[in-house]
C-alpha cells in the first residue's frame, strides 16, 4: 500500500474514533434492575476459534457470535490475509481456501491485542508470519514473551524488527511448553501451532479458562487431537490434517458476571439467560458472602436477587476458577454501597485501577495501597461526567451510575462497544434509566 493510503486510511480511522468517541452514556441512577437479561456469544471464545479458521483450506461457519467492534476488527484482519469473510447478524462464514498474506499490520493489531492470535495459525499453515508487537495497554505492559518462547521450543525462529515480530520455520516439532505463568492467549497459541507439529506438545501450567475448553473443542471437530483443556495440563498429538468445521460459540461469563453485579448493586431481580454457573463460581461465591442470593434457573441461566444492606468481602483476582480481573472493576462499583470496608487486590494486571480516580469523582471512597484497593463503602454515589479508560472500565462506570444519585455521563464509551453486545438496550429493556446520546 502507498504511504498516502495509509495516511488516508489512519485518517478515516481517527474520524471513525473521533465519532465514537463523541457519543456517551446518559444514566439516571436509582432504578433497580428486574426482569430478563439475555447474554451474548462470548467475545473472548470467538475470537481463538476466528483465528483457527486459518489453520486450514476450507469453509467454516461460526454462530452465536457477539456484534462487537472486536469481531469486526478480527474480520477485518482474516480478510486482508486472503480470507473470505461473510458476518451478517450473529453468525459467520469464512473461507479459508486462499490466504494471500501472513502479515497483521500495526493499524490492526494496535486497535486490539487479540491479534497476536494470528501468529500461531499462520505460522502453522504457512511457515511464516509477520505480526506488529501489540505494545502497551490501559491495564498493563501485556508483553508477548511467553507466546514467543513457547512457539521457540516447538522449533520456530523468531527475531523483532521494526516494531514487528517476524517468524519462520521449516519443520514444527512437538516439545513440552511450560508457561512461567498461565497464558490465557498464550495458550491458545501454541495449542493452535502444535496441531500442525510432527509429536506430541505438552503445555504445562497452561491457562485453565472455558474459552480454552472451547478452543479444544473447536480444534478437535476439526480433526485435532487435544486433551486436558481446562486443567493445567493439555496435550496436543500433532501432524493430522484439519477440516473446516460448524460451531455454535459459548455464552460470555464476563457479559454475564457484569450483570449480575449490575442486579447485586441495584437491589434488583434478574433472570440472567445462558449464564453457565460453572464459569461464575467465583464470582457467585463472592456476590453470596455480600448477601445476594443467586439460584440456577430451568434451561439455562441464573436468577440474581439482593437483598440490602450489601455486606463488604475481600477479593483476590487470579487466573480461572479465581475471581476474574475481567469483573474486578464492576464489583468495586458494588462495593462502594456496601456496609464497611472491602478490599480488592488485583493479581494479573499491574495498572487495571483506572477506575477507581473516576468511581472517586463520583464521591466513592477507596484507597489504593499498590495493588489493592480498599473500598469503604458509604452507599453515597453522586452522578458525575466521568471517562472510560478500557472495557471493563466502562462497565464499572455505568454500573456507578446506575446506583448514583443524579445524571452519570459515561464518556470514552467506544471501549464498550469492543466487548458488550448493545448493553444500553439490553438495561433498558429490565429497568435501566440509560440512553446513548452524540
Ligand atoms: N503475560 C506475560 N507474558 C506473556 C503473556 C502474558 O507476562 O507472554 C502476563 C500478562 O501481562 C498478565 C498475565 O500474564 O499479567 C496474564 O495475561 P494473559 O496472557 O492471560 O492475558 P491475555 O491472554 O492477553 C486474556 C483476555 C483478557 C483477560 C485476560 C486474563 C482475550 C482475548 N483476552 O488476555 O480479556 O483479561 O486473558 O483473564 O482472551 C477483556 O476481555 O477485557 C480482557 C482484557
Amino acid at each position: 500500500m502507498s504511504l498516502s493510503n495509509k495516511t488516508l486510511i489512519n485518517e478515516i480511522d481517527s474520524l471513525l474514533l473521533l465519532e465514537f468517541d463523541l457519543q456517551r452514556l446518559l444514566i439516571k441512577g436509582g432504578v433497580r434492575l428486574v426482569g430478563e437479561i439475555n447474554v451474548s456469544g462470548a467475545k473472548n471464545a470467538a475470537l481463538p476459534l476466528f483465528f483457527a479458521t486459518l489453520l486450514t483450506p476450507g469453509k467454516f461457519e461460526i454462530t452465536n457470535i457477539p456484534r462487537l467492534r472486536d469481531i469486526q476488527t478480527t474480520v477485518d484482519l482474516l480478510k486482508q490475509l486472503g480470507a473470505e469473510v461473510d458476518y451478517t447478524d450473529h453468525s459467520v462464514n469464512i473461507s479459508t481456501d486462499d490466504l494471500k498474506s501472513h502479515e497483521a499490520p500495526y493499524d490492526l493489531v494496535r486497535t486490539m491485542r487479540a491479534s497476536v492470535l494470528a501468529l500461531g495459525p499462520l505460522l502453522a499453515r504457512c511457515g511464516k508470519a509477520r505480526v506488529s508487537l501489540p505494545g502497551g495497554c490501559a491495564i498493563g505492559a501485556r508483553p508477548i514473551n511467553l507466546h514467543l518462547e513457547g512457539m521457540k521450543k516447538l522449533g520456530v525462529k523468531i527475531s523483532l524488527e521494526n516494531g514487528y515480530v517476524e517468524a519462520a520455520v521449516d519443520s514444527l516439532k512437538g516439545d513440552t511448553v511450560h508457561f512461567s505463568l498461565p497464558t490465557v492467549t498464550g495458550t491458545e497459541n501454541i495449542m493452535m501451532l502444535a496441531t500442525k507439529a510432527e509429536g506430541t506438545t505438552i503445555i504445562e501450567n497452561a491457562a485453565k479458562e472455558p474459552e480454552i475448553i472451547e478452543l479444544q473443542n473447536f480444534l478437535n471437530q476439526m480433526g485435532a487431537k487435544i486433551s486436558g483443556a481446562g486443567t493445567s495440563k493439555i496435550t496436543i498429538q500433532g501432524g493430522d490434517k484439519l477440516k473446516p468445521t460448524k460451531y455454535k460459540v459459548m455464552p460470555d461469563r464476563i457479559e454475564a458476571g457484569t450483570f449480575m453485579i449490575a442486579a447485586a448493586a441495584t437491589g434488583g431481580d434478574l433472570i440472567i439467560k445462558n449464564a453457565v454457573y460453572e464459569h461464575l463460581t467465583a464470582l457467585i461465591t463472592k456476590l453470596e458472602e455480600c448477601g445476594v442470593k443467586i439460584e440456577k434457573i430451568k434451561g439455562d441461566g441464573l436468577r440474581v436477587r439482593a437483598y440490602e444492606p450489601l455486606k463488604p468481602v475481600n477479593i483476590s483476582t487470579g487466573p480461572f476458577p479465581d475471581f476474574p480481573t475481567d469483573c474486578q472493576a464492576q464489583m468495586m462499583a458494588l462495593l462502594t454501597k456496601a456496609k464497611g470496608t472491602s478490599t480488592i487486590v488485583e493479581n494479573i494486571f499491574e495498572n487495571r485501577f483506572m477506575h477507581v480516580q473516576e468511581l472517586q469523582r463520583m464521591g466513592a471512597n477507596i484507597e489504593l495501597r499498590g495493588n489493592t484497593a480498599l473500598i469503604h463503602g458509604n452507599g453515597g454515589l453522586t452522578g458525575a461526567p466521568v471517562m472510560a479508560t478500557d472495557l471493563r472500565a466502562s462497565a464499572s462506570l455505568i454500573i456507578a451510575g446506575l446506583i448514583a444519585n443524579g445524571v452519570t455521563e459515561v464518556n470514552r464509551i467506544y471501549h464498550l462497544d469492543r466487548g458488550y453486545e448493545k448493553i444500553e438496550e439490553k438495561l433498558k429493556n429490565v429497568g435501566a434509566n440509560i440512553d446513548r446520546v452524540n
